[in-house]
């Protein structure tokens, strides 16, 4: 879409934008959720809007719940003409901007109350409902809210929706929901948010309520692997809908890659389908779309060979996990000591070689207290031991949860090494990959910053009879590719990617059986097959 001229005010905005976003540290922009949409991207929104606000021959009354500098408000000036927008209204939290906003569009006809929207669309005195609502709201994450301002919050999604929102949610969650309760029935609104929604847990409330009270009209995410915006953006969403429940046989469209108006791939999905896919960021299905499963629930998977489990959750690193050398200095017994591994960060290897006596072989050699014996025991037989766990009083670290529900309370989950490991966080777009995969020959454990891959079945029976194959499989694994993986994890705001045991475990495991072509036979007396 072209616009032959701008707002004369936009040019002053976003030198505005720009002197405000320099007063603060992008950490603390984070925290605040302040990061303004780029005018070219309000402008496209604003134009789809306007023909779906045609169609439904309402007129166009404009509200934007966290108003920023207004760059919703001068792109919608823009595309819907100057006197084109029957009445217009932004609420914004933060001083600097709600005065940007009033200075610069105040005479053109928008009204900035200043306040928390939350709260301002809960008093008596509620503004009038808007029939467009053009948004772009705070990223804050849920470590960010409070716990009372929870508490009121889904209180209040719940008097006006009759769901109830996971505390684990974003700020956003609450405001689309509360913003869409508020505005016209039959309203048009388009929501920038972050993608993770689509697939995270505490995102299905809100998965069910965009598939149930409202008629969702698309779904587009943009393509991380397409420099576009702003990073921010990578990770974000835009999602329009019309306040009224979905007609009977509607196609919600999702889009994929490319532009509002020009994505790359697309797909019309009912609202059952919706309703029963866990992850919505799989439509539209395509070979292009990153985070397309790559098993369709057919086939083998990887927890078909594998079993997944985090690694070791010893509730105080810095206590229990210890140099080596430092352990032997302490007159720790060596009964008492695991070897384990470093982390993800501190391990450039993807293969570790063992010593003779099971600790791998890097350069820093670390080590896991771990007894089960009880505490009398300990003053008496094992002094040095003893000792040294006295040292956790003054740390004030046995208050934390495991340590208290551990008895006693200095003894580890009891796992043994796994041959495999995946570094299960990470960044990686494109052709780069999110996580790694480890393939441990040593007989360390590893802490939680790992999921432990154990082969079973017919793989473990396999490996038993053939270990030269074990490096096969590690080639195997690390052969995955970043689409694959990224399609059954989940990437956060940031761009920050996750897996889960059970996600990692639906992966396709077809390439391996072909690998092994007799691997789906269970049983060992088919060894010779593998020869
Ligand atoms: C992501 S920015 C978007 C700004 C603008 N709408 C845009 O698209 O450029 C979110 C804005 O919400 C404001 N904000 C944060 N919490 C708010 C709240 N509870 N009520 C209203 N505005 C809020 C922030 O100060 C920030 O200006």
């Amino acid at each position: 879409m072209v616009f032959s001229k701008q707002h004369p005010n936009e040019t002053r905005r976003q030198v505005l934008q720009g002197q405000i976003d320099s007063r603060k540290s992008s950490e603390e922009r984070n925290r605040l959720g302040q990061f303004a949409t780029p005018y070219p991207l309000a402008l496209e929104i604003a134009g789809y809007i306007k023909s779906l606000l045609s169609a439904n021959q309402l007129p166009p009354r404009f509200a934007d719940p966290s108003i920023g500098s207004g760059s919703f408000y001068s792109a919608a000036t823009e595309v819907f003409g100057r006197d084109g927008l029957e009445n217009a209204l932004g609420i914004e939290l933060d001083h600097a901007f709600a005065d940007a906003a009033d200075s610069l569009w105040s005479q053109s006809g928008l009204q900035t109350i200043r306040g928390d929207f939350t709260q301002v669309i809960a008093r008596k005195d509620c503004p009038p409902a808007p029939s467009m609502i053009l948004a772009n709201p705070p990223y804050v994450r849920h470590h960010h809210i409070k716990q009372e301002d929870k508490l009121r919050l889904q209180s209040l999604v719940l008097q006006r929706t009759g769901m109830k929102v996971s505390g684990l949610s974003g700020l956003y969650v609450y405001f689309l929901m509360l913003a869409t309760a508020w505005m016209e029935k039959g309203g048009i609104a388009a929501w920038l948010i972050p993608s993770e929604f689509m697939d995270v847990n505490y995102g299905s409330v809100l998965r069910e309520f965009l598939s149930k009270n409202v008629t969702l009209i698309r779904l587009h995410r943009f393509d991380p692997t397409e420099v576009q915006f702003n990073d921010a953006l990578v990770t974000s969403a835009i999602l329009v809908l019309e306040n009224t429940p979905p007609p009977a046989n509607h196609l919600c469209e999702f889009t994929f890659g490319g532009t509002l108006e020009e994505p790359v791939i697309s797909e019309k999905i009912e609202i059952p389908e919706l309703q029963e896919s866990r992850k919505w960021s799989s439509f539209p299905r395509h070979v292009a779309n990153d985070r397309m499963g790559s098993n369709r629930g057919q086939g083998p998977c990887i927890n078909d060979f594998f079993r997944i489990q985090r690694g070791i959750a010893t509730g105080c690193n810095e206590f229990f996990i210890m140099e080596r050398k430092k352990a032997v200095e302490l007159g720790i017994p060596p009964s008492f000591l695991r070897p384990i591994l470093p982390s993800p960060r501190h391990l450039s290897e993807t293969v570790i070689e063992s010593d003779d006596d099971g600790y791998p072989k890097l350069s820093q050699q670390l080590c896991l207290v771990d007894c089960n014996l009880p505490e009398d025991l300990l003053t008496t037989k094992h002094p040095m031991l003893w000792k040294y766990l006295q040292t956790a009083e003054s740390l004030d670290i046995k208050k934390g949860y495991i340590l208290r529900n551990r008895t006693p309370w200095y003894k580890q989950e009891q796992r043994q090494s796994a041959p495999y490991l995946c570094t299960y966080m990470g960044r990686g777009t494109g052709g780069k990959l999110p996580f790694r995969f480890i393939w441990n020959r040593s007989q360390a454990v590893a802490t939680n910053l790992y999921l432990m891959l154990t082969p079973i079945r017919g793989l473990a029976t396999m490996l038993a009879a053939y270990p030269e194959k074990e490096s096969q499989i590690h080639g195997w694994l690390g052969g995955l590719t970043g689409s694959e993986l990224r399609s059954e994890g989940r990437v956060y705001g940031g761009g920050l990617n996750k897996i889960e045991p059970k996600e990692l475990g639906r992966i396709s495991a077809e390439t391996l059986t072909e690998l092994f072509p007799k691997l789906e036979i269970h049983s060992s007396k088919q060894m010779n097959l593998f020869v």
